[in-house]
């Protein structure tokens, strides 16, 4: 079974991923660490340089490569990636594999993200609580669209990580 979590920056992916892996005993895998593996360098290194749409061909790329392995995981996608190619449609094409929505609202986004922005290019450049909440809520509209047509949804505001793994 492959398990792959999506939802918007700063939704948990990452450590419920993690504690999700150790409670099935399933490789955790996070698809940005993937990329920085290959690449050999962090992402905003690779926007800054090559540019987001380098970015963007090497997440499809990496991405397919690990949806057509045997192998069984759980792993933590970056909050673009069902939104961008034909990433969406090759998750929900493969089998054996679940995909899962981890919805935060924005109010609770905003909060962690205005802590966490530096390590990401696409908001790392904004200047106050306030902008960064203007380009959520816009954002976050474009890419629901994409987030809901995961096979399950899980509300993560109020939760731990472990209870919302436990979900
Ligand atoms: C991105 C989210 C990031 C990373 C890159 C682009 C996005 O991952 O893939 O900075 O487009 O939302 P996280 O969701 O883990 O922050």
């Amino acid at each position: 079974m492959k398990i792959i979590l999506s939802g918007y920056m700063g939704s948990g992916k990452s450590g419920v991923g993690e504690m999700l892996g150790a409670k099935m005993k399933l490789p955790f895998l996070d698809l940005d660490d993937e990329i920085v593996k290959v690449e050999q360098r962090d992402i905003p290194k690779i926007f800054a340089d090559s540019g987001e749409i380098y970015f963007r061909r090497k997440e499809t790329e990496i991405l397919s490569a690990l949806l057509d392995s045997t192998q069984d995981f759980v792993l933590s996608l970056g909050g673009g990636t069902p939104c961008y190619g034909n990433n969406l449609d090759l998750m929900r094409n493969n089998k054996n594999t679940s995909l899962v929505y981890l919805k935060t609202s924005l109010e609770e986004l905003k909060r962690r993200l205005w802590e966490g922005r530096f390590s990401r290019p696409l908001i790392s450049h904004l200047e106050t609580p306030e902008v960064l909440e203007d380009f959520i809520r816009k954002h976050l509209f474009e890419r629901t669209y994409y987030y809901n047509q995961s096979d399950i949804i899980v509300a993560t505001d109020d939760k731990t990580i472990e209870e919302v793994s436990d979900d």
